[in-house]
């Protein structure tokens, strides 16, 4: 293992590559020759990747962001889907999208509307807690231009592990 990494400052091709600090074990990910769906499979259901937290195979009641078989329908190269994974605020739908509320008493909330009537807003925040601000509190509201996921999720991973989740994220159909 060659997991001995350079300060990511370093005048190195691998921080010309990579002007973002996305770490190089991400950017190798997608160069594995092997990829092993199965443990990927196991990564994306365990605690230290956090993916599950966020997206169900199905269920989008319990997704914050699309649930696996979308993005598996919309992303077919794992190359692709590595670039919205390393940079999830590159693009980011609409339904998606992460606001920002501040409330007449300096408090900041963020997250997914999702609802909205007359008298209130009602927030999922990254952390899966649903947050109901009364409109009359309401001081500002902006959409944010970052994504709801988090940068460098994958920066945890090693590149084996990252190209295994990849590769178990793009075999549609094998749950
Ligand atoms: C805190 C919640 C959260 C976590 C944790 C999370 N995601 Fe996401 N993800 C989202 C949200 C919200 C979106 C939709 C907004 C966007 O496109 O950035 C999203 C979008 C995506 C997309 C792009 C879909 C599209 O339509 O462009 C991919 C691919 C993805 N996530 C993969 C992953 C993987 C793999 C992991 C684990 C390593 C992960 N996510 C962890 C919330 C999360």
């Amino acid at each position: 293992m060659d997991d001995v990494k350079a300060p990511r400052d370093a005048d190195s091709a691998g921080s010309l590559r990579n002007p973002a600090g996305v770490s190089e074990s991400e950017i190798r990910a997608a160069d594995q020759p092997e990829r092993n769906p199965g443990r990927g499979k196991l990564i994306f259901y365990s605690d230290g990747a956090r993916c599950r937290n966020c997206h169900d195979l199905n269920d989008a009641a319990k997704s914050t962001g699309p649930t696996l078989t979308e993005i598996r329908k919309k992303y077919t190269k794992p190359e692709e889907m590595l670039q919205h994974i390393l940079k999830p605020s590159l693009k980011v739908d609409e339904k998606f999208a992460m606001w920002v509320v501040i409330t007449d008493k300096g408090q900041v909330h963020s997250g997914l509307i999702l609802s909205q009537t007359d008298d209130e807003v009602v927030l999922k925040t990254a952390e899966r807690k649903t947050v109901r601000v009364a409109k009359t509190e309401i001081d500002e509201m902006k959409k944010s231009p970052l994504s709801l996921m988090p940068e460098g999720i994958l920066s945890d991973l090693t590149a084996q592990e990252a190209a295994d989740l990849l590769a178990w994220f793009g075999a549609a159909g094998s749950g």
